[in-house]
């Protein structure tokens, strides 16, 4: 599918566009294309990129295209300037309109941008829209970096990129395979994902939080089930984790640790009773992006201090 400036749409296209946005958004529509017959008169071959997911917003700024970005969503949180761009909202729950609004020609949007309609009457627009997935790998991140470089035209630079962390996640790797060798058993961890006040879930197979805890030699005391569940206090009673990970973000929204630990459930586990707990920025510890290797290296130190694998 090919770029497109919204000054530029045909009338099919320009027609989609309004039906999507219905009668309410046409003023808004209107405006828009009007806006940006103007911009095209000047800058002409520009990319108007929104980033949606903090991993591939960290990209678009390792490769020095920062300047093509003209919205983010929430969870574009690194490095610190992107806080003066545009916001789209959060990942999970974009509207059309706040996007349409930013007259976009190209979207790099993770695998988890939705909901889905929204995602549907995205794509119906023409604008060019690319879902560009990591699946909770490091070649996934690779991939990641490769097909974003392209896109922005810059290949050499995803390269260089890709040299440096390649090299960063072969010495982390490499230290916690040490580690392993010298460790009788891998401790017990348990994710707990928390970012809306009272929605306390944990991690499954299939999630970022899960394969952290793979990469880093651990356990996952939550290893029969998929994805994000809401936690009772009983599973947690049965999990025994010596260490709870968490994030900052999850924290914060449920009125930090003590008020954790106070939950059912969570003084009687190992990692309740000695204050075992990880907290790590929400967007490093799980984003899967240029900072993964950091990420992991800082997750297996904490892990570490606790000394509980002997
Ligand atoms: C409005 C507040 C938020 C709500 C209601 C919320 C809700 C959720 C939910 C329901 C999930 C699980 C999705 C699933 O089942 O796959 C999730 C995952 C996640 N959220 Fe949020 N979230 C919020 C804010 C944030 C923010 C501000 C960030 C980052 C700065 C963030 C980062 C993440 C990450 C990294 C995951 C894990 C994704 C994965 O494993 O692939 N969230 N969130």
């Amino acid at each position: 599918m090919s770029g497109l400036n919204p000054s530029a749409l045909t009338l099919t296209q320009r027609r989609q566009l309004l039906r999507h946005l219905g009668w309410g958004g046409l003023g808004l529509a209107a405006g828009m294309l009007l806006a940006h017959q103007s911009d095209a008169s000047t800058i002409p071959a520009a990319k108007r990129v929104i980033s949606i997911g903090g991993a591939l917003t960290e990209i678009v700024y390792a490769l020095q295209s920062q300047q093509s970005l003209v919205g983010v969503d929430t969870t574009s949180n690194f490095p610190e300037e992107t806080r003066q761009l545009a916001s789209v909202g959060y990942a999970r729950s974009l509207s059309l309109e706040g996007i349409l609004a930013l007259a976009p020609n190209l979207i790099l949007a993770s695998e988890d941008a939705g909901p889905a309609t929204v995602i549907q009457q995205l794509k119906a627009t023409g604008i060019q829209f690319e879902i560009i997935a990591a699946h909770h790998r490091y070649e996934g991140l690779i991939e990641r970096i490769t097909r974003v470089a392209h896109l922005l035209g810059k290949v050499n630079e995803g390269e260089q990129l890709i040299k440096k962390i390649a090299s960063e996640w072969q010495q982390v790797r490499s230290n916690i395979s040490k580690a392993q060798q010298a460790s009788k058993s891998a401790p017990k961890l348990m994710f707990v994902l928390a970012h809306a006040p009272n929605q306390i879930m944990i991690a499954g197979k299939d999630t970022s939080a899960h394969a952290m805890m793979d990469y880093v030699g651990a356990r996952n005391c939550f290893d029969t089930v998929y994805g994000y569940k809401p936690l009772t206090p009983e599973a947690l009673l049965a999990a025994q984790p010596d260490i709870i990970l968490t994030t900052d973000q999850g924290l914060k929204a449920n009125g930090g640790l003590d008020a954790l630990l106070q939950r059912p459930g969570f003084a009687q586990t190992p990692a309740g009773r000695n204050k075992h707990v990880i907290s790590m920025e929400a967007m490093t510890l799980l984003g899967f992006g240029p900072r993964l290797p950091q990420a992991l290296r800082e997750l297996h130190q904490a892990i570490a201090a606790f000394k509980v694998s002997t």
